[in-house]
């Protein structure tokens, strides 16, 4: 249990700690590749928003969510695939950048939690107005291979109420997404820059 609870800071800690995923704002506009700033305003929305669900007590109830362990999805590899160019961060050092398969990476992550989300009971609409319309919004606007025909546009579920596992289960992962849209975010800056085609 102990190992388990610590996971969460030291993820934040590493995800937050890497000098290099710093981008300064000033730098001049130069992309020209698929990441705009109106994506980057999308990615910063979806964050907020998943980190203002965090707070919602009637979502976990029952549950303390902020002393549960953080649930990655391990289907992709977002961090490492994404990790800027001579970083060191994640622990591999890379001499390119490959945009196409960190965006798909991305693309991928994005769909996971779209999937999961939509499928959770939400009586309260505390989840369908705010972190499912914002990554649908983001999807939409920057990311549309990613909304593939198994998406509904719905919240199916909407109207059931949870059970306590499913509230443990959406609280552990949604930490995990808030973990993964704040690298989203940083990678998103990233590719603004244009450093990465340096
Ligand atoms: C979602 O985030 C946007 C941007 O910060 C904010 O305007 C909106 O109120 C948020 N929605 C909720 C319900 O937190
Ligand atoms: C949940 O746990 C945190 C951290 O241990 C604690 O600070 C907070 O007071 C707890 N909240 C509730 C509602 O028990």
């Amino acid at each position: 249990m102990t190992m388990k609870k610590n996971v969460a800071p030291a993820l934040l800690l590493l995800v937050l700690s890497c000098p290099l995923w710093q981008v300064s704002k000033s730098l001049p506009m130069m992309s020209r590749g698929p990441m705009t700033d109106s994506c980057a305003s999308h990615a910063r929305t979806l964050l907020q928003n998943i980190t203002g669900a965090l707070t919602q007590n009637n979502l976990f109830s029952g549950i303390n969510c902020s002393k549960q362990s953080v649930e990655l999805n391990l289907e992709t590899n977002t961090p490492s695939v994404c990790a800027p160019k001579e970083s060191t961060c994640t622990g591999i050092k890379k001499s390119e950048f490959d945009e196409k398969s960190c965006l798909k990476n991305i693309g991928e992550d994005l769909h996971h939690y779209y999937k999961f989300l939509v499928a959770q009971p939400d009586p309260d609409s505390l989840l369908g107005p705010t972190v499912l319309f914002s990554l649908r919004e983001f999807m939409e606007n920057c990311f549309p291979q990613s909304l593939s025909a198994d998406l509904t546009s719905k919240w199916a579920a909407a109207d059931g109420t949870s059970t306590y596992d499913e509230r443990l289960s959406l609280c552990k992962v949604l930490k995990g997404f808030q973990v993964r849209t704040i690298t989203i975010n940083r990678v998103i800056g990233y590719m603004i820059s244009g450093e990465h085609t340096k």
